[in-house]
């Protein structure tokens, strides 16, 4: 009996991962395809990621610099977040025209408001180079004649792909902590425009109170168009661009979703790290999720404050605030994740595990090895990421240290200070300086704090004469003065107390903490090549998946509810009768537009869905991302996961993690009712 225990453990233990889990390479569809098709997936491999033919992968692009959208159209139309195309809403916003509040909606084409600087690439496609990378490598080379080798060799590859021009970039990626190398090709667009946002009533309904929650009922999603050259091709602004004509969009399927349906989500994750060692995993749990989050408790009560006081500071803070909320919140749940699941422990069996396996081949020590360099590095980081969370979020100093680089171009400098003067109130940052100041004092040990700041503690005797002082001696809280500057003021800004700051904070980092930095953290990857190559020796059946790196991934799973804790169980779909119950016009975050409830009041729309629960595997950057149903087709736009889910950066649980998506009918729901944009249905196909 225990012999067929034992081996049928061995078995379980072999079984290719969990579930759900892993974020796939589109070009390995065919390693997946097969358990797709057994998940209820009806497309084949080639619809999915094909290099000969339009494909699905051709319907996706990375949306600005970490969001994922789709084309919905034959006319470049396109679906993503809300919150993705969040700062380009506020940046077209003002107290006349509140898009943020009340919503955008493009009539017609020449009412779609262009955005500087946004770009959206497609992948034109992935290859595997691990050899070109490394020919020329030979295993007794230190870290940096290796290092120089691939540059040289990635260069070369870079070179050759882009070489036709028409917007095609490229780059080469390490994957499997370098023990694999692909090429991504992409075509950037440069030219994207607004179409669409709903109210920041429904698309940020819940705000941060429902953010990374569930039951959840945000309409999370803002609609923009892609523009190309008369040829097609990528270019800047121009009135004369035409609408771009994808090679493929996705069909919009109205049939919905239910309990059990297969889901697959098509994007770009940004970066997870699955096959860290316990040393990695206890740090962040215990040491920098709880510090930071402390931190940011105390500038979000700062910005709360006085944006609960103005309707000019709610919206020149409303970015802000939820940029620092967001990760905030993660932190929160991550870290609880990480405890529940006991995550230490159980690396520290695996580690103990693959130690006994390890002896004797080139993996011995190593675990040991990547623990040296943790208890080496980890005071260095932390203090690297106190300076993060609490010098550089001093917008006075941002403004004061980003100026030298921009004063060479008068009209791009005036630009940046009108844009950073539009959205500065100076009592919030007065006081984050104060509160950060102290904390940065209060916690951080003697020996890692600047000179400079020990000394300007003395010399003031305390923060708040610091700031009195700063706040009344720089330049930079006055925008008619930093308007007036020239290329002829660089020493009169190096002169600055705001650039004086700045600057002994940037050089003690430079100085003393990089430098450590750095140098443990190659050392720490050069491990890691080891050691993720020995897990897949120590584990041969199991089928691993490289960490996210922003780069296209295909994580499939079936719509799916789950219990957040003991006696509650939480179904997988919402609907607008949810919203009707949360609905207060006393509290911001539930406040929805009239129009909303007056619909809602006619009657017939009590099962009107919103959103829904899923098993795939998604992280940051995968916002935005289509989700797709078992033939091929949109059923929701991805844009959370689940708070008690979101350690599955580090370590995934079928039982809790999902991921959280708009119900795509209610995105029509809201062009119909909300925006009255129903013409843009036009340009759309439904499959059903
Ligand atoms: N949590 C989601 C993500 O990480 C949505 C964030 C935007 N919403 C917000 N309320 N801050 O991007
Ligand atoms: N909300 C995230 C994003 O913006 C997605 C996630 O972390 O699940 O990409």
């Amino acid at each position: 009996m225990k012999r067929i225990l034992i081996a049928l453990l061995a078995v379980l233990m072999m079984a290719p991962a969990w579930a759900d889990e892993g974020m796939w390479l589109p070009v390995l569809i065919g390693q997946r395809i097969k358990d797709m098709r057994a998940k209820g997936f009806k497309l084949k491999a080639e619809d999915v990621y094909s290099v000969n033919k339009a494909c699905l992968k051709d319907a996706v692009v990375l949306f600005g610099s970490g969001c994922t959208g789709e084309l919905v159209s034959g006319e470049g139309l396109l679906f993503t977040n809300h919150h993705c195309g969040y700062s380009q809403i506020q940046r077209h916003s003002s107290v006349e025209h509140d898009y943020l509040k009340d919503g955008f909606w493009a009539m017609s084409r020449d009412q779609e408001l262009p955005n500087r600087g946004l770009t959206v690439s497609f992948l034109e496609y992935m290859q595997d180079v691990t050899d070109a990378v490394l020919k020329g490598y030979s295993e007794g080379m230190t870290e940096r004649q290796r290092d120089s080798v691939i540059k040289v060799n990635s260069q070369g590859l870079v070179a050759e792909a882009v070489k036709e021009g028409k917007g095609l970039r490229a780059n080469v990626e390490a994957l499997f902590y370098g023990n694999q190398y692909f090429l991504f090709v992409f075509r950037t667009f440069r030219d994207v425009r607004l179409v669409g946002a709903p109210p920041s009533s429904i698309g940020k309904f819940g705000g941060d109170t429902d953010n990374w929650m569930w039951p959840r009922h945000t309409g999370d999603f803002s609609i923009f168009r892609i523009y190309a050259d008369k040829d097609n091709n990528p270019a800047d602004y121009s009135e004369d661009n035409v609408p771009y004509q994808p090679k493929k969009f996705f069909k919009i399927s109205r049939k919905g979703v239910k309990e059990g349906d297969f889901t697959f989500v098509y994007g770009c994750p940004g970066s997870t790290k699955e096959y860290v060692t316990s040393d990695e995993v206890e740090y962040t749990g215990n040491v920098s999720d709880p510090k930071k989050i402390a931190l940011r408790t105390k500038r979000l009560d700062i910005m709360k404050k006085y944006m609960a006081q103005s309707q000019a500071v709610r919206i020149q803070y409303s970015s802000k605030a939820a940029n620092v909320s967001n990760a905030w919140k993660k932190w929160q749940g991550e870290e609880k994740g990480i405890r529940r699941m006991k995550t230490v422990d159980k690396k520290k069996e695996y580690q103990e595990r693959f130690k006994q396996w390890a002896k004797g081949t080139r993996y011995d020590g190593l675990v040991e090895r990547l623990e040296a360099l943790y208890a080496k590095r980890n005071p260095y980081f932390l203090a690297y990421e106190y300076y993060n969370e609490t010098v550089r979020s001093i917008e006075l100093l941002q403004i004061a240290s980003g100026m030298l680089n921009v004063l060479k171009n008068k009209k791009a400098k005036d630009a940046a200070v009108e844009a950073f003067f539009k959205d500065y109130y100076q009592p919030i940052d007065e006081e984050i300086f104060v509160a950060m100041m102290k904390a940065f004092d209060d916690e951080m040990p003697d020996e890692f704090k600047p000179d400079y700041f020990k000394q300007m503690l003395k010399q003031y005797g305390s923060v708040e004469a610091w700031r009195k002082d700063l706040f009344s001696k720089s330049m930079f809280t006055d925008k008619e003065k930093v308007l007036a500057l020239t290329k002829e003021d660089s020493e009169q800004i190096k002169k600055d107390p705001a650039y004086v700051l700045y600057e002994a904070f940037y050089q003690w980092y430079f100085k003393e903490l990089r430098p450590v930095i750095n140098d443990v953290n190659s050392q720490i990857r050069l491990a890691y090549r080891d050691y993720m190559k020995g897990q897949m020796e120590f584990e041969p059946q199991k089928q691993f998946y490289p960490d996210a790196n922003l780069t296209l991934r295909i994580a499939y799973g079936n719509v799916k509810g789950y219990s957040p804790a003991d006696g509650i169980y939480y179904s997988p779909v919402s609907t607008l009768k949810g919203i009707i119950e949360k609905d207060n016009p006393d509290i911001f975050d539930y406040n929805i537009p009239q129009t909303l409830r007056d619909i809602y009041a006619e009657g017939g729309h009590d099962a009107q869905p919103v959103c829904f629960l899923a098993t795939n595997h998604t992280t940051g950057g995968n916002s935005g991302s289509p989700v797709i149903n078992a033939d091929g087709n949109l059923v929701g736009i991805n844009f959370d996961r689940v708070w008690e889910g979101t350690m599955s950066d580090i370590v995934y649980d079928p039982s809790v993690c999902r991921n959280i998506s708009l119900d795509i009918r209610y995105l029509l729901f809201n062009i119909e009712h909300i925006g009255h944009a129903a013409y843009l249905f036009d340009e759309m196909v439904f499959a059903d």
